[in-house]
């Protein structure tokens, strides 16, 4: 079959793209989803460093089973990760993913927020998503693939209805196309910094950079987790990357993971 601009133009980077992390980049045009192909490969023995990439996804999976929508003009990646560390540590993963994606928007001049644990978003409007998915055996960790979903040059009128309120890409923001093959290097910079954070173990300085872009922290907020429904004022996160919660009652929650909603936010949804 004929290769696309997109497959052609982006292998062609890969080979000039120089960044020790990417040891493999496997371009599609076409996927279902780059996590659901990633973790194929990485039960195939792909090694670290292995990145799916493609044009547009037809079922962009995102968090708690919702659909990640995937027109032309985005970036939908996913990077296989097989970290030598005890699962305690893995739940820093999602740290070291939102910085990467947080510092290279920046580094196009915006002012990009984390919202807790690993969404990005620019003024008040969600650009950014990260899913991660692993496999644990015992206190192995056999592989974990990072997911990430950035709306880069996509028309907010691309994206359905439902979420165009809450949405934004740099396309909108910057009021110009920005490079994708430049923002992906760019990215990749980011990313292997952050995550070399990670298999140095700084785990402080991650967690310290992170605090630098969000803005959770101090919020009151409502957090859905897999078994119920918590609210109060996040002030803090600790090493292992829980968030701290202090309910109305002054009782203390640490929360691993959820989706959170800004109290403010509740008025309009
Ligand atoms: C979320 O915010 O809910 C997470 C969204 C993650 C989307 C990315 S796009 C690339 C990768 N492949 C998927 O199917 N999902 C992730």
């Amino acid at each position: 079959m004929k290769e696309t601009v997109f497959v052609k133009k982006t292998k062609e980077f890969s080979k000039k793209l120089n960044i020790d992390f990417v040891k493999k980049l496997l371009v599609f045009d076409e996927l279902d989803s780059t996590n659901s192909t990633a973790k194929e490969f990485a039960r195939a023995s792909a090694e670290e460093g292995t990145v799916v990439i493609a044009r547009i996804q037809h079922h962009g999976r995102g968090r708690f089973d919702r659909i990640w929508q995937s027109p032309e003009g985005g970036v939908y990646l996913s990077i296989i990760l097989r970290p030598k560390k005890t699962t305690e540590k893995i739940s820093l993963l999602p740290f070291v993913a939102v910085l990467a994606v947080a510092r290279t928007i920046a580094l196009h001049g915006l002012h990009p927020t984390i919202k807790w644990p690993n969404d990005v978003q620019v003024n008040g409007k969600k650009i950014a998503g990260i899913l991660l998915e692993s496999e644990i055996k015992g206190h192995e960790v056999i592989y974990v693939v990072v997911g990430i979903g950035i709306n880069l040059n996509i028309d907010r009128k691309d994206l359905s209805p439902d979420i165009q309120p809450r949405s934004t890409s740099m396309l909108h923001e910057l009021d110009s196309p920005v490079d994708y093959q430049e923002f992906l290097r760019i990215f990749f910079t980011q990313f292997e910094r952050a995550y070399s954070l990670f298999v140095n173990h700084q785990f402080e300085r991650i967690i310290d950079e992170w605090k630098i872009h969000t803005d959770t922290l101090g919020k009151t907020i409502r957090v859905q987790t897999s078994t119920e429904t918590l609210q109060g004022i996040a002030f803090d996160i600790d090493p292992s990357g829980f968030l701290l919660l202090r309910k109305e009652n002054g009782e203390i929650k640490k929360i691993l993971s959820g989706d959170c909603l800004y109290l403010n936010e509740l008025d309009h949804t």
